[in-house]
């Protein structure tokens, strides 16, 4: 029996992936790499820091530290900008709805991002009273595919890991709730997210009535 349902945020909840996308893809821009989508599926639930360092040696690029933490606050600085405008109205479709029904089901729903500006985005959606626990990227030391991020949310829900169900974009992010020991939704499409125990296209398809079945 599910007794637990954790969100990640970005790409899952509303399409801040796409903002983390196009801020890496400026900064890469600078150092003539061309992002691509594809690169990005690499990039998705990766920390901030191990990001930078995909996108540095697509180019063959070696930085000293002082110089990576300088790009990586750029692009942390465009980002901020460019999630300033996200309002509400932005949640995906059905994400809402669904929180509502796990909850009347006495499911209890935790929000596990490797963002560390998580808070600022739910607080922009106002929906933070709608989740039992809320794990960001300041509360974990491995990014996902590290199962720490998932074992930690458990923890604060009061519930066993085999008790929890994921809901993922990223394949880093899968990876890491099936590392966990717990059951995942791929949000996205069967290239990147084929491990994931079910995928659908978008969050607010899932059907809760299949919850435990999954
Ligand atoms: C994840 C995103 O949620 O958070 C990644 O999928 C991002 O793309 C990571 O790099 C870290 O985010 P931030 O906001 O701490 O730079
Ligand atoms: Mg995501």
């Amino acid at each position: 029996m599910i007794k637990a349902v954790i969100f990640d945020l970005d790409g899952v909840i509303i399409d801040t992936a796409h903002y983390h996308y196009i801020a890496w893809k400026r900064l890469a821009s600078e150092f003539g790499i061309t992002l691509t989508p594809a690169h990005n599926e690499l990039l998705k639930g990766v920390s901030r820091m191990h990001s930078l360092d995909i996108i540095l040696s697509l180019g063959n690029i070696e930085l000293p530290l002082e110089q990576r933490e300088q790009l990586a606050e750029k692009k942390n600085s465009w980002f901020i900008e460019y999630i300033e405008s996200i309002r509400p109205e932005e949640i995906f479709p059905g994400v809402v709805e669904l929180i509502m029904n796990l909850r009347a089901k006495n499911i209890r729903v935790g929000l596990a991002s490797s963002s560390k500006n998580a808070p600022r985005v739910i607080e922009l959606l106002g929906i933070a009273t709608q989740f039992d626990t809320l794990i960001d990227g300041t509360m974990i030391t491995r990014s996902k595919p590290d199962p720490e991020i998932f074992l930690l949310a458990a923890h604060k829900l009061g519930v066993g890991p085999s008790d929890c169900l994921v809901f993922e974009d990223a394949e880093a992010g899968v990876e890491a709730a099936l590392a966990a020991g717990m059951k995942c939704v791929g949000v996205g499409s069967k290239d990147q997210l084929g491990k994931a125990n079910l995928i659908i296209k978008n969050t607010g398809d899932f059907n809760i009535q299949s919850i435990n079945t999954i």
